[in-house]
């Protein structure tokens, strides 16, 4: 007879364990540069979400640094201002929440700025009788984040209370450095003051739940996984348009151009998802090292490629952006093909488009399957046409769909395409906004969906070799709200799909 008793732990047991852990300890959450754009449009309202959702650690206090002069409560109506453009949420609700804001202001190049913040923090731990879990958040311009890590270190704000009973994780914000040599030395400097455990870089393209569910959809669905490589796959097209401008980001945005600013993160963090092994298993470390193993194998260009495979280009009006120099040459758009040199996907042509000021604001990965081969059931007029196509929408809509081909209902023999499609917003399923899934691992202690050091390393290499040799071909002029597709008219050469 099957006895009662099993020494085998129920997964609800680590569930709970996990759940403990979140919500059991006190957490402090100081947020520095916490007048910023990214505090108001991202973090307050995931924040406000999180807590809505009951997510957020029972006990709770969120300390906002900044060099502007504020009282608590006008910090407080800063916050309320912030959370109620996203949404409507009820009064005892919004009031309840504010609550557990406070302010510490200063100058970053101030140590006394860091001494005034940690004995606020030591406290809220007196009061709460407990050492707390801090949770660092760096929102600030990447200009500052060596002067703000060091006196992190030097006022002891990076060293936990205690090492048995409270955290202290970084979080820190890309662009992480503006190429491989920088990059590595913010990460030797990150190394120096902090473990590996507690670091947590962030590129919140990942934590998009379109984007999460790639690796589902991949390696839970065994019709899509055989086909997925080079006999076929014919192409992937990876697109990040924005219609928007560089608006008031100039300085920022002129110094890095479209490349930096999107490429070496969002754009190559899709591919690696697109494009990966599976990995060993769900562990941090396997689907990290199996991102990785893409950046790993991505081919370096020659000067010899440059037409055929980059292009950049500017619109018309960026020039006179406050903070633009009148004369820059950096690219709001470019288009790249990529390839990936392993077995998989030798010879499969991955194109990376990004742009602002487009006729459009979307995100979404393409998998166009190979074109009917002659033999096919395929009518010889329709061989040649569009093949299967599997589409990730990420943005506007977050959207999975199949284009595929049927026998037309009709008394004539035609075929035509149809489409299969599955819709998050029609599932009625939530839309978790990815900087919830940001706080929300981070406070769970979950690195998967966070970039490790090897990642950066690779992908600013990858880009580097591009930004190198990009410079050599013409920098295209476009209207505001041009179509991807005439951009890439402008370079005769470019191979598009
Ligand atoms: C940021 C870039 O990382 O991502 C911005 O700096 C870009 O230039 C933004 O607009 C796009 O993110 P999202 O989530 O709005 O698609």
């Amino acid at each position: 007879m099957k006895s009662g008793w099993s020494l085998k732990l129920h997964p609800f047991y680590f569930v709970i364990l996990e759940t403990m852990e979140r919500y059991g300890v006190p957490t402090i959450f100081a947020i520095f540069g916490v007048t910023g754009d990214l505090a108001q449009k991202k973090i307050f309202p995931a924040l406000m979400d999180l807590y809505i959702k009951d997510l957020l650690p029972k006990k709770f206090a969120i300390i906002g640094v900044a060099r502007r002069g504020l009282s608590k409560t006008d910090f407080q109506n800063f916050v309320k201002e912030a959370v109620l453009q996203k949404k409507k949420y009820r009064a005892n609700a919004i009031d309840g929440f504010l609550e557990h804001f406070q302010y510490s202001q200063g100058q970053f190049d101030d140590v006394s700025t860091y001494e005034k913040t940690r004995e606020l923090l030591d406290s809220i731990d007196q009061s709460w009788g407990q050492c707390s879990n801090k949770l660092l958040y760096l929102s600030v311009p990447p200009s500052l984040y060596e002067l703000i890590l060091n006196n992190l270190a030097d006022s002891g704000l990076s060293v936990p209370c205690d090492d048995e009973s409270g955290w202290t994780r970084i979080l820190i914000e890309k662009p992480f450095g503006k190429d491989a040599e920088t990059a590595q030395k913010l990460d030797a400097l990150l190394g120096k003051l902090f473990q590996e455990k507690q670091v947590y870089r962030i590129d919140h393209y990942l934590k998009k739940q379109t984007l999460q569910n790639i690796m589902a959809f991949r390696f839970s669905n065994t019709i899509f996984e055989p086909l997925w490589n080079r006999k076929y796959i014919r192409a992937i097209e990876i697109n990040l348009l924005e219609a928007d401008t560089i608006q008031s980001r100039g300085s920022f945005y002129d110094s890095n151009g479209a490349l930096r600013d999107v490429g070496q993160n969002h754009l190559l963090q899709m591919l690696a998802l697109v494009a990966m092994e599976q990995p060993q298993s769900m562990d941090c470390a396997e689907v990290r090292k199996a991102r990785e193993g893409v950046f790993r194998r991505l081919k370096k260009y020659s000067k010899k490629d440059v037409d055929r495979y980059l292009l950049r280009a500017q619109y018309n009006g960026y020039l006179k952006a406050e903070g633009v120099k009148k004369d820059s040459q950096t690219e709001t758009f470019f288009s790249v093909v990529s390839h990936i040199k392993n077995k998989r996907w030798r010879g499969v042509p991955f194109y990376l488009t990004s742009g602002k000021a487009l006729n459009e604001s979307r995100v979404e990965i393409v998998v166009h399957f190979k074109d009917n081969t002659p033999g096919s059931f395929m009518p010889e007029q329709y061989q040649g046409q569009e093949a299967n196509k599997l589409t990730f929408v990420i943005q506007p809509d977050e959207k999975i769909s199949i284009l595929f081909w049927i026998k037309k209902p009709s008394f004539e023999d035609k075929i035509e395409p149809r489409e299969l499609s599955f819709s998050f917003h029609e599932a009625n399923t939530e839309h978790i906004d990815a900087y919830q899934k940001v706080l929300f691992d981070c406070i769970s202690g979950d690195q998967t969906s966070f970039i490790s050091t090897p990642e950066i390393l690779y992908t600013w290499e990858y880009v580097m070799s591009i930004k190198n040799i990009i410079s050599a071909l013409p920098l295209y002029k476009y209207e505001v709200g041009s179509e991807p597709k005439d951009i890439k008219k402008l370079q005769a050469n470019l191979k598009t799909i």
